[in-house]
């Protein structure tokens, strides 16, 4: 591989997870955008090229170039980098579309420069980014994306995130209406405090997920996935919501909520015959309705983003 440029793969992810708002968040494996990174004489960060979608190519306001530039300054590097962007997921479409571009970003200019900071470091870098993206520096995106799997976001600062076990059966089936939700809009409609009661049932489902996870116990995973915090306020912005999860839950979904703020939604299922099952049921259900969608299967992926 010529060291002075490289292709990566900077997968979708969904931050949220029902119970864990802000702080869980998982990798999925065949969508994402595409990028190729090369070092330039010229010094900075120039994004030269974005292709799928009509994005700033100032580094200022662009967050992968936001990212980079914050990666840049931790070094002293006298040259530059030169970044292209194939974006094949949608803005505000609740699925990282920011996080894929600033997780990517860092990890690409990470690797050209031999690896001097580890992934804990590039997911600070890139939640850089998503300040930019969203008004929040929130890391349910980026970490996943840079770690792979499932990610446990435990404190923003200092940052620490604890990659979590991925059970081997586990599917996602992501229903993607066409329509944008920002994330600051969705972030603004949300309570700023909530009654204890509620919080308490709250992370009795987030302890239990993380149980779930390790010891691969699909019940219980099922039945931590409920969310009565946030979807509460939020499934007013996402078209169809009641419905979908309804349809999602008669066929063995076993939990079901909005991907990250939304618009997509995602179904967790054991095994790809029940994601299938799950994917035609709500594809046919939403086909009724005059919103144009997109719904696909992942597995989850583990290793994050990839070297093409
Ligand atoms: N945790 C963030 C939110 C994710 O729900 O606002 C945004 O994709």
């Amino acid at each position: 591989m010529d060291n002075n440029v490289i292709k990566i793969f900077a997968p979708a992810t969904v931050a949220n997870i029902a119970c864990g708002f802000d702080v869980f968040g998982l990798c999925l494996d065949n969508v994402g955008d595409e990028m190729i990174v090369k070092k330039t004489k010229k010094k900075g960060i120039h994004i030269t090229k974005i292709v799928g979608q009509d994005l700033p190519l100032d580094s200022n306001k662009n967050v992968a170039g936001v990212a980079a530039l914050a990666l840049l300054a931790e070094t002293e590097i006298d040259f530059g980098f030169e970044i292209e962007i194939y974006k094949n997921i949608k803005p505000g479409s609740g699925i990282g579309s920011s996080a894929a571009s600033a997780a990517g970003a860092v990890f690409a200019i990470n690797e050209l420069l031999n690896k001097p900071f580890n992934t804990l470091e590039l997911t600070k870098f890139a939640m850089q980014g998503e300040k930019v993206a969203g008004g929040t520096a929130h890391a349910d995106n980026v970490a996943p994306a840079l770690f792979g799997g499932f990610t446990l976001v435990r404190e923003t600062n200092p940052l620490d995130v604890i990659a979590l076990p991925s059970p081997k059966d586990l599917f996602v089936v992501i229903l993607h209406p066409q329509v944008t939700v920002k994330t600051s809009e969705s972030r603004a409609i949300l309570p700023k405090e909530i009654p204890l009661t509620l919080a308490t049932k709250q992370w009795a489902n987030t302890g239990a997920l993380v149980s779930a996870l390790y010891t691969e116990n699909y019940d219980l995973l099922s039945k931590s996935l409920v969310d009565h915090i946030v979807t509460p306020y939020r499934k007013q912005l996402i078209p169809h919501y009641e419905e979908i999860e309804a349809i999602a839950l008669a066929n063995k979904a076993l939990g079901f909520g909005i991907s990250g703020s939304g618009p997509a939604m995602f179904a967790l299922a054991k095994g790809k015959v029940n994601a299938l099952k799950i994917k035609n049921a709500i594809s046919l259900a939403f086909d009724k309705t005059t919103i144009p969608y997109n719904c696909f299967i992942s597995e989850i992926n583990t290793t994050g983003i990839k070297i093409l």
